[in-house]
This record gives C-alpha cells, structure tokens and sequence, in this order.
C-alpha cells in the first residue's frame, strides 16, 4: 500500500513530461506530420508555430486570419504569469518564437512573411488586446527555405540531467549563434570550467529563491499538469508524469499547500532532482540585448527559437533557467548578480540556458490549432 512518503517521493521523481496513451485526445499529437494534407499555408504554418516554446508552456497565443495571406496575432491575455513575469518580458519572447516557427514553415511552401511588429503601436508597461503582429504571406519564385524547418517537430527543452563527460565543442554552439547573427543583440556561451560552476551555482540559487517565494510557487502550481488525465484534457502547462500521478492526486496527494510549502517532503525531493540538473549543465548560452522594447523582446523569442532548433540540429540539449532573469522582488539581488556573471550590465538578459548532452525528452502538450484561432 502506498503511503504519504512513498507518493511525494515519487512526485519528486516524476519529470516535466507529455504523457501518451491516455484516454483522452493524445497531448502531443501536434508534434507528429503537422500541416500534413493542409492546403491553406497560413493553416500549414500555424500547425508548425504552435510547437513554439513558451514559458510554463502557456502558449499564450490567439490567432485571426484576414484576408487570403494575412494573420494577425495576439497574446491570450489570460495565459501570462503575473508574478514571475511582472513586465510581460518572458510571454512576449513565447509570442517571438510563435512568430519564427510561422515564418520558418511558411519559407518551406516558398511563401515569403512580411511581419510588422506591433501594427497598432507598442504596448507599455504590459501587453493588451491590441495586436502583437501582422503577418502576410507572398509567395516567392525558386525562394530557399529556411533549412531549420527540418527540427521544428524535434527540438525539445530538456530537462535531464546532462553528461558530465561530454561538453559540446565551441565549434558547434558557434555554428548555433550564427543562426541569429541578423538578431539585434547577442548570443554568447560559455563551457569554461569555472564560469560554468559560477552559473550552476547562480541558476540553482535563483531556483531555490523561487521555491521559497509563495506568489512564484502559486502562479506555478496553477500550470501543473498532474498524470495522464488533466495532461490530456488542458494541452497545456507542465506535465508532472509517473505511474502512479494521477491516481494518487485524485485520492487528495499533490495538494497545492503541500508543494508551495518549501520544506515540505515533496518539495525536498523536488529540490534534490532539480539541483542535480543544475549541477550537471556542462556549457550554458544566454541572449542579451541592449534594450527591453516590446519590439526587442519579440525578436529576442526569435532568436530563442532559432538558437533551439539550431542545437536541435547539432543533437545538443538545450534547458533554460529563467529564474535569476525574472523582475520580481525577491528575486532583485540574484538578477543583479546575473548581469554581473554574465558581464551584461548595460544590457537585458533575455534568456540564459543550460546545454550538454542528454538523452532524448518527450514531446510537450499543445492545444489544437483550431483552439487558438479567433474566429
Ligand atoms: C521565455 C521562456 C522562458 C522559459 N523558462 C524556463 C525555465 O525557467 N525553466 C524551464 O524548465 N523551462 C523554461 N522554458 C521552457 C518552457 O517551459 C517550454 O518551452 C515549454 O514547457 C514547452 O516545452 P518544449 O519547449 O519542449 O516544447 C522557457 C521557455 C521560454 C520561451
């Protein structure tokens, strides 16, 4: 018989996973021939843009088409995360990666995307329900596609832990910044020793800081998926998989104060696994820019999403840690000491993620792409 002990051990266990085989409609359908026997190309490159990451999984999206050619996008306003993301920053950079993968599959059906960013003006402090982006399609005569089409239903964020004995070579995470080289800010990595164990130490600092804040530990709860059922019927948020998940959260186990609380067993165990991917990130690459206009932070997801689909290709696991980035707060001294790690006083930080080796991770939940379509 399963006791308390036995079952938050194995909420510790459990990965950020999609599930298959539940009984309800398969989570990660979206990622298998998206776009196959899809005429229409914006439908085409909205089944490939879906797959775009976002933070928590969210995929705060919302999509109308105009005319034949045109999509305008908006963000689901409800899908931010107004604590960890005060500014909006993180949703926007979802919103970017959304952007590329659509221009990305439409080049393959030798479509050419004009996008104008913010065509009703940009919103300050936050988002609001005017667009975020118009995008229409040309279509363009002998056009090369975009050759990182071919990883679009690959690329994962991968939570592993990495292999310590292999560290990906400068070569290849160079060949990785160059697919953002028309980008407004910078890429850069490291895999120096001593620069990886400072941002191991930082990012699982800001980790642990985000464990003991109530309001950041709320806001997350909220965009757990516990077991196969609730994976299935939300598509969304972050799946917590395992054998016995969902069976042992409708007996009561994986209450939301039991997880919020940091020194609960749950959040012990958590704590330990989350640590040890840390401890295992052999290089870690970060985009920085010199300003936060919502403009910048779009093209700042746009070159996430390139730089994940290009690791992608080199079969480099790539798993961003956004804690010590986030302007909430209790998070104000470790995000200072993250512009300093980093060297990036005088710029924004957009994204800092860990890369190495890892075994394959599961495809993520989405939503159709009929539920994100404004009718
Ligand atoms: C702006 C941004 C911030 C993110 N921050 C984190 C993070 O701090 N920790 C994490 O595990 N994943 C993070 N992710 C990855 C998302 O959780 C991931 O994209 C989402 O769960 C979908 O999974 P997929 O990328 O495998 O499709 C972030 C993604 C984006 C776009």
């Amino acid at each position: 018989m399963l006791n308390r002990r036995h079952a938050l051990a194995l909420l510790g266990a459990a990965s950020f996973a999609a599930s298959c085989g539940s009984n309800g409609p398969d989570p990660a359908a979206a990622w298998r021939d998206p776009g196959a026997g899809i005429a229409d190309p914006r439908r085409f490159a909205l089944a490939h843009a879906i797959l775009a990451p976002s933070p928590h999984n969210t995929q705060p999206w919302l999509v109308e088409f105009d005319d034949a050619l045109g999509m305008t996008l908006y963000c689901d306003l409800e899908r931010r995360l107004p604590f960890t993301d005060p500014i909006d920053r993180q949703i926007t950079l979802g919103l970017g990666g959304f952007l590329e993968l659509y221009r990305i599959a439409a080049s393959h059906l030798g479509q050419f995307a004009e996008i104008t960013l913010f065509p009703e003006g940009a919103p300050s402090p936050r988002l609001d329900a005017r667009p975020i982006a118009h995008v229409a399609f040309s279509p363009v005569v002998n056009a090369a596609a975009d050759p990182l089409f071919a990883y679009i239903t690959a690329r994962r964020t991968n939570r592993n832990v990495y292999d310590l004995e292999r560290i990906p070579n400068d070569t290849l995470l160079l060949r990785a910044t160059a697919q953002v080289a028309g980008f407004l800010g910078a890429a850069q990595w490291t895999v120096e020793p001593t620069r990886v164990a400072a941002l191991r130490d930082l990012v699982w600092r800001a980790f642990e800081r985000e464990m003991q804040t109530e309001g950041a530990q709320r806001e997350t709860y909220r965009w757990l998926r516990f077991g196969r059922e609730q994976v299935a019927e939300h598509r969304d948020g972050l799946a917590i998989e395992g054998p016995m998940i969902g069976p042992l959260k409708a007996l009561g186990f994986f209450g939301e104060d039991d997880l919020i609380n940091p020194n609960s067993m749950a959040s012990e165990t958590a704590a330990r696994d989350w640590r040890a991917k840390a401890e295992s990130a052999t290089g870690f690459m970060w985009l920085a820019t010199p300003d936060d206009r919502p403009e910048t932070r779009l093209q700042a997801g746009m070159a996430y999403a390139r730089l994940n689909l290009a690791a992608t290709a080199f079969g480099i696991a790539m798993h961003p840690w956004s804690q010590a980035l986030q302007e909430y707060e209790e998070m104000a001294d470790l995000y200072a000491e993250a512009k300093r790690v980093l060297e990036a006083q005088d710029q924004v930080v957009q994204m800092l993620v860990r890369v190495g080796y890892a075994e394959a991770s599961a495809p993520s939940a989405r939503r159709d792409a009929d539920a994100v379509l404004r009718a």
